[in-house]
């Protein structure tokens, strides 16, 4: 009997870093190489990525609810982050598509979690609810001091509510996200990102580039 070959399930990749790490022309750069390989990527951020999750971020980003509780900014992640999986990653995923996001739950546990306080058992809660089993299959950590980033991004526009916070939340940031990738060194790689563009670029290069190659070998 001749066996239908259902396409298989696309690669879920995410990006994490602290303010001014890089994000945006590293992400843009992780997508041409992507493509370069043949993969049909989708790239969304986080929180965001529908209307209703960008609608969320409106809330989440701006300053008309400065006094936001903890919780509260927890939550409006999560309910995000449902929308966003629902509606748009995982339906991508199953077509084959190679999803390319912005930020996505480690930045829960290095921002709610590390910076505001909240127990990572309490987000993992949330992760299980929400994601279930679901975990990016890999994560590039863009690392850098936070003098040098907060630098970098004061260089742009109005600050948001986050990047409005003080020093020590971001050093409680960028310490969370370290951590993650202490604990799980396959998934989470870390790029050192306070060199140049070029140099940021090569490591980010040979990351991918292993990564294909392991999942072709
Ligand atoms: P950015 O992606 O444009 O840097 O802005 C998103 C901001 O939201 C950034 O300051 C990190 C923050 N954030 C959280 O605090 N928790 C989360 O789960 C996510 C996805 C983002």
């Amino acid at each position: 009997m001749t066996k239908i070959k259902t396409s298989a399930r696309g690669c879920f990749i995410t990006v994490e870093g602290g303010e001014g790490a890089g994000k945006s022309s590293n992400l843009a750069f992780i997508q041409s190489l992507l493509e370069a390989a043949g993969k049909p990527v989708l790239f969304t951020r986080e929180p965001g990525g529908t209307p209703l999750g960008e609608a969320i971020r409106e809330l989440l980003l701006g300053h008309k609810h400065t006094g936001m509780a903890d919780d509260t900014e927890l939550l409006l992640m999560f309910a995000a982050r449902a929308e966003h999986l629902h509606r748009k990653i995982l339906p991508a995923l199953e077509q084959g598509k190679w999803v390319l996001c912005d930020r996505f739950t480690d930045a829960s546990f290095a921002y709610q979690g590390a910076g505001r306080g909240i127990s990572a058992e309490r987000i993992a809660t949330l992760q299980q609810f929400v994601q279930g089993v679901l975990r990016p299959d890999l994560t590039l950590l863009l690392d850098l001091p936070v003098e040098t980033g907060l630098e970098r991004a004061g260089k742009r526009s109005d600050p948001d509510r986050f990047e409005s916070e003080a020093h020590l939340f971001f050093e409680k940031v960028r310490t969370g996200y370290l951590q993650i990738a202490a604990r799980e060194p396959d998934r989470v790689r870390v790029i050192d990102a306070s060199p140049g563009l070029q140099v940021v670029q090569d490591q980010i290069a040979e990351v991918i580039q292993g990564y294909l190659d392991n999942l072709n070998g």
